[in-house]
C-alpha cells in the first residue's frame, strides 16, 4: 500500500468517530512522520462551540504524545463541494512541526483531490525558528 492510501485510510478511520453534532460535518486527519509512523485525529465538538477542536489538532497531539516532532505530509478528509482545506489555525498547528515544503493532501471520500505545499497554504509563515532565536 502507498504513502497517501496508508494516510487515507487512516483519516477515513479517525474520520468514522468525528464527534461533530453541532455542525454534522466530519473530518479525519492523518500525519505521516518522517518514522513512517501515522497518526489519526477527528474533529471534536463541544456544546461550548468555540472550545471543540479539530481533527489536524487531534491527529497532532496523537503525534507529540508518541513521542514524535515532525510532519513529512498530512492528508485532510471531508465532505462536500468545496475542497476540506485546513483552517488557518491548522496551518499554523502545522507549520510548528512541519517545513515549507511538507505537503498537505485535502481528500474527499473518493480520494486526494488537491495537494499543496504548506508554504502554498501558508506563505511567509511566522515559525518556531524565529520565535526560538528570540527566546531567552
Ligand atoms: N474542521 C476540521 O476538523 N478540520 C478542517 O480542516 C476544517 C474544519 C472541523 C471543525 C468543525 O468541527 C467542523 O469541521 C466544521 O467547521
Amino acid at each position: 500500500m502507498g504513502e497517501i492510501e496508508r494516510l487515507f485510510g487512516a483519516a477515513a478511520a479517525a474520520r468514522a468517530n468525528a464527534y461533530a453534532p453541532y455542525s454534522g460535518f466530519s473530518v479525519g486527519a492523518a500525519i505521516r512522520t518522517p518514522s513512517g509512523a501515522i497518526f489519526a485525529g477527528a474533529n471534536v465538538e463541544n456544546a461550548a462551540y468555540p472550545v471543540g477542536a479539530c481533527a489536524e489538532a487531534g491527529a497532532i497531539s496523537a503525534m507529540v504524545a508518541a513521542g514524535e516532532r515532525r510532519i513529512a505530509e498530512i492528508l485532510i478528509l471531508g465532505e462536500g463541494e468545496a475542497l476540506v482545506t485546513p483552517c488557518g489555525a491548522c496551518r499554523q498547528r502545522v507549520r510548528e512541526f512541519a517545513s515549507d515544503d511538507a505537503m498537505i493532501h485535502v481528500a474527499g471520500p473518493n480520494g486526494v483531490r488537491a495537494s499543496f505545499t504548506l508554504a502554498e497554504l501558508l506563505p511567509q509563515a511566522f515559525g518556531p525558528g524565529i520565535a526560538k532565536a528570540h527566546a531567552p
